[in-house]
């Protein structure tokens, strides 16, 4: 394998129905491979219509912050028939994704696996082979007719409820859910990983759903965690991982039943205002997804393994227990900490009846204006942001600077379930509060501060707080958000300000990326 080598991709965004994205036509989209070290070079051009960006969720994107692909906090929209060219350096390795960032095109497919592969890959020797596989949840009905339903202002319902699940674009459909008189094919195809008895496979599990928690599991097959997002773990071996959105797990399993055709399972659960109001979903969505691990020499019959036996009330809505997972090399907790955000999560009901998202009283929403990473290059004052930004700024003036850390409380002062994203780091968990645990502030003597697990996606259970520390050493602007699809379109999102002093002082923003700009205008809030 070389690595450090540039490789250069090309991503065409476009549809075949004038509803659905694809990239290179193809969904899920392609999995983008590099490794660790590399340049990569992608061509994103916008065939559809629509206006998009692209998200490369879990990098760093460590001097590169305009290639983060947040429309509004690092860059202005790739209009339609415009090729944008992403270009940044590879410093881990890992699994990933890649996904728009735009209104609710996540739903209508514009996402894909993105892998990091590491020549010192401890695990490398211990599997033969690797599969990447997807989970995603599936809606019938395109983003751009779901959305304006879902953000009017009389609306007073649940987060809009997928049609199915499917597990690496293969899903099934229960057609007596299906409208009357519509054309229903229950007999869709099920996504099949062969495999040969006696030999080891790392599966690589995205979960790239826009609402739905998955739990996965494999029928008599046990798997060993070693990786979660990006980082490696000490092997732990589980008869079922809970999978929230965005978060990735590789595990190894071990071939080493009878010759034969065992289901995969992905459970699906809803951990929005749904599961609070105790609706059965509907009823094509009370199944588990299925897939099948087909050993070399079985019959082409389907599985009739019996599912292990699994407590899934205490799987769903919530992550491996942190507790449980270790990190596979000894990981530094940064001690200089020069900041402290205390973030409260919540919805407000206006008189209207319209819901929105908060962090701190305040809704970030989607909008077309000039990015804030560009205001700060060009001298705005990071603290006099327009209060739209819902952003949170600092610098390091104290201490040791290569230590310096930032902890995020992430208060849930709701009864639903979060699962909070940051970009441009990996952070620590250092406290996980248990559900109904209410939102006072935890106590310091709590944290693991020894050896918490490294991760993206952190699942805040219901009326409890969590607490994510990260090193601030990659200046720019970070966005936090819950990755419920649904939830970030309702503006539960804020903008993380790193150290903004050395972003203005050291950055300069491609002439192709500020090109994207040109005639918007600052004062466009789009409110
Ligand atoms: Cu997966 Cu803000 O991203
Ligand atoms: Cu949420």
């Amino acid at each position: 394998m070389n690595f450090g080598l540039i490789f250069t991709f090309f991503v065409l965004i476009s549809s075949s129905n004038s509803a659905w994205w694809s990239v290179n036509g193809q969904y899920p989209a392609p999995i983008l491979q590099a490794n660790y070290g590399d340049r990569i070079l992608i061509n994103v051009t916008n065939n559809f219509g629509d206006p998009a960006s692209i998200h490369w969720h879990g990098l760093f994107q460590r001097g590169t912050n305009y290639y983060d692909g947040i429309v509004g906090v690092t860059q202005c929209e790739i209009p339609n028939k415009v090729t944008f060219l992403y270009n940044f350096t590879l410093e881990q390795y890992g699994t990933y994704w890649y996904h728009s960032h735009t209104l609710g095109q996540i739903v209508d497919g514009l996402k894909g696996p993105l892998i990091i592969y590491d020549p010192k890959d401890p695990y490398y020797g211990k599997y033969d082979y690797e599969y990447v596989m997807t989970l995603s949840d599936w809606y019938h009905t395109p983003s751009g007719i779901i959305l304006p339903l879902f953000r009017a202002d009389d609306y007073g319902g649940t987060e809009p409820l997928p049609d199915s699940g499917e597990i690496s674009g293969l899903g099934q459909y229960d057609c007596k859910a299906a409208p009357k008189n519509s054309t229903c094919n229950s007999n869709n195809k099920v996504a099949t990983y062969v495999v040969k008895k006696g030999k080891k496979y790392r599966f690589r599990i995205i979960n790239t759903s826009a609402l739905v928690h998955y739990v996965f599991s494999i029928d008599n097959h046990p798997f060993t965690i070693i990786e979660v997002d990006g980082d490696y773990v000490k092997p732990i071996t589980l008869n079922a991982i809970p999978i929230n959105i965005a978060q990735r797990y590789s595990v190894i399993l071990d071939a080493n039943q009878p010759i034969d055709n065992y289901q995969i399972r992905a459970h699906i659960s809803i951990c929005g205002f749904v599961s609070d109001l105790s609706i059965n979903y509907n009823t094509s969505l009370n199944y588990d997804v299925t897939g099948i691990l087909k050993y070399e020499g079985a019959e082409d019959k389907l599985p009739t393994s019996k599912a292990d036996s699994l407590n899934y009330t205490s799987l769903q809505c919530r992550d491996v227990n942190p507790n449980s997972l270790k990190p596979y090399y000894e990981n530094k907790v940064p001690k200089n900490v020069i900041s402290t955000f205390k973030a409260l999560v919540d919805f407000n009901i206006l008189p209207t009846g319209k819901v929105i998202g908060l962090i701190n009283n305040s809704s970030f929403v989607p909008h077309s204006s000039y990015p804030t990473n560009q205001q700060i290059v060009e001298g705005v004052d990071p603290y006099k942001l327009p209060s739209y930004e819902n952003a949170h700024v600092y610098e390091c003036n104290s201490g040791d600077c290569n230590d310096a850390a930032v902890d995020i409380h992430i208060i849930n002062d709701n009864d639903y379930t979060h699962p909070f994203h940051l970009h441009g780091h990996r952070f620590f968990v250092l406290y996980n509060g248990k559900n109904n645990t209410g939102i006072k502030p935890p106590h310091e003597s709590d944290f693991n501060l020894k050896d918490p697990v490294t991760r993206d996606v952190v699942t805040v259970l219901p009326n409890s707080t969590t607490v994510i520390r990260y090193n601030a050493n990659n200046p720019g602007v970070w966005f936090l958000h819950c990755h419920i699809q649904w939830h970030l379109n309702l503006g539960m999102a804020a903008q993380m300000i790193e150290l903004p002093s050395i972003f203005k002082n050291t950055t300069t923003i491609p002439s192709d990326v500020t090109a994207l700009c040109v005639g918007i205008d600052l004062d466009k809030k789009n409110k």
